[in-house]
């Protein structure tokens, strides 16, 4: 048995597609035939650019004419259009989108198709690919993060006055509000976008042009191409523009573990306050699982799986962290594995942030319950304050309530936290800058959003996205 394995796999082994056997090629493509599937829109663009580049560039005999270059580009926007409707497929012999579109480019115009590599690599390729993607699914992170962000302020302002016990080490600890609770999450959120912004501050730099890490003798125009496809400049070094490769992931994912921390502790409150013993809140029944074999079930599994999906998040980041640093500079094929990690961490962080938005728009919020948590020791460092104002100095009123807890009975819940006016506190939280906050990162993200999609669409001379919006 084992003998017919080993014979059988040899046998594939030799199988030749051009000068390389088969099982090197299927191992080297690793899972590039299957992810670059999401690359084809941004490697046709990175295309698109680098064509009209070398079209403008003064050289005799020229590389393209202008209207060669045209060409070009109408067949780049043929291969988006295909791809969409799932026409156009890598292949193993291809390895990867990059020689699946000279493929098809040389297929449809034989001797231009062939021009099209000059003066770049699949290395610099590959690099505009990924930050062209990156900024399309940074964008849209934003927008979901500020989707999740606005309804925890929904909720936070409908419900600013009503109590809710406010815990350290889960104890019980002081009078707070949901208002308190739910905001808190909104300005994590805003935090986590600042982040996911500094990521896409160093992301928007155009490495085209690097080639292969050592540029070319060739007159390149890198501002031009970085100019055509949006990006706010080209990174300058071309070594360095290859060795960010993989770094810059690695900064993405940690934005993005820093979103899925976030979404895990309002995951972790959730499955918490939500339990019958406490009943704080109600989950959106719709949104809950049932068990086979309890009919009584209402199970958190969403919760939960945020839980766990923040963690793998985490060790995407890891994963590609631990890729890169031991790496030489220059390209190295290490960075191939990069991608899956990459992609799985962008795709996990936004499914997360959909599905957040409406569980909180559904939370039913129990105001009896909440009420119900507020002991009387809740209220114990406010009394002993309520002492301080009357001029007993803090220690001696901390010991005072301590020996006296029987004067806590009765408190007012409603009362306490409107008594807490500072800011940010209970009654001294400005949801309206909240809101101002989220809509200023609304305009960042439409501002970039529309600076990028008119250059993409002038590049094209076709509007993008409208015809093509990459699906997911
Ligand atoms: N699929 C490859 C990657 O993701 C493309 C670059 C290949 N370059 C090379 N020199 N073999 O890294």
């Amino acid at each position: 048995m084992k003998n017919t394995l080993s014979k059988h796999t040899t046998d594939v082994g030799r199988t030749m597609i051009g000068t390389i056997r088969v099982d090197v090629l299927a191992y080297t493509a690793g899972k590039d035939v299957e992810l670059d599937a999401r690359l084809v829109d941004a490697d046709c663009i990175g295309s698109a650019a680098h064509v009209t580049m070398l079209a403008g560039l003064p050289l005799r005999p020229r590389i393209f004419s202008a209207r060669a270059g045209a060409r070009i580009v109408a067949e780049l926007v043929r291969i988006m259009h295909r791809a969409r409707r799932g026409a156009f497929t890598i292949t193993l012999q291809d390895q990867d989108v990059h020689l699946a579109v000279e493929r098809e480019l040389t297929r449809r115009l034989g001797e231009l198709g062939r021009k099209i590599h000059t003066g770049r690599s699949r290395n610099d390729q590959v690099a505009v690919d990924l930050r062209l993607f990156a900024k399309e699914q940074l964008l849209a992170t934003i927008e979901e993060a500020l989707a999740l962000g606005a309804e925890l302020l929904i909720q936070a302002r409908r419900n600013r006055g009503v109590p809710m016990v406010g815990r350290t080490h889960l104890q019980p600890a002081m009078p707070s509000s949901v208002g308190l609770w739910a905001s808190a999450y909104t300005e994590d959120l805003l935090d986590d976008i600042r982040l996911l912004k500094g990521a896409y501050d160093l992301n928007d730099q155009c490495p085209l042009g690097s080639a292969a890490g050592y540029g070319v003798p060739l007159p390149l125009d890198r501002q031009q191409v970085s100019d055509l496809l949006g990006f706010r400049r080209p990174i300058h070094n071309v070594l360095h523009a290859g060795n960010s490769r993989g770094k810059l992931e690695s900064v993405i994912l940690s934005a993005l573990s820093q979103v899925m921390i976030t979404l895990s502790r309002l995951a972790e409150d959730l499955m918490l306050f939500t339990m019958p013993e406490f009943g704080y809140f109600g989950l959106p029944p719709d949104m809950c699982t049932g068990s086979s074999i309890m009919p009584q079930k209402n199970n958190p599994d969403v919760l939960e799986l945020v839980r766990a999906r923040a963690s793998r998040v985490m060790a995407c980041a890891q994963a590609v962290m631990d890729i890169v640093k031991g790496l030489p500079s220059g390209y190295n094929r290490d960075l191939q594995e990069t991608k899956e990690p990459f992609m799985l961490g962008l795709t996990m962080t936004r499914a997360s942030l959909r599905i957040m938005a409406p569980l909180v728009a559904g939370l039913k919020i129990n105001r009896e319950a909440l009420r119900r948590g507020f002991i009387p020791a809740v209220f114990a460092t406010d009394h002993a304050l309520s002492l301080v104002a009357r001029g007993m100095p803090f220690r001696d009123a901390y010991h005072y309530v301590k020996k006296h807890l029987e004067e806590l009975e009765g408190l007012d819940p409603a009362k306490a936290i409107a008594l807490k006016t500072h800011v940010g506190a209970t009654a001294g939280l400005d949801f309206a800058g909240m809101a101002r906050q989220l809509t200023a990162e609304r305009n960042f993200v439409s501002a970039e959003k529309r600076r990028f999609f008119k250059a993409i669409s002038r590049l094209l001379r076709v509007p993008y996205p409208e015809e093509m919006q990459n699906a997911e």
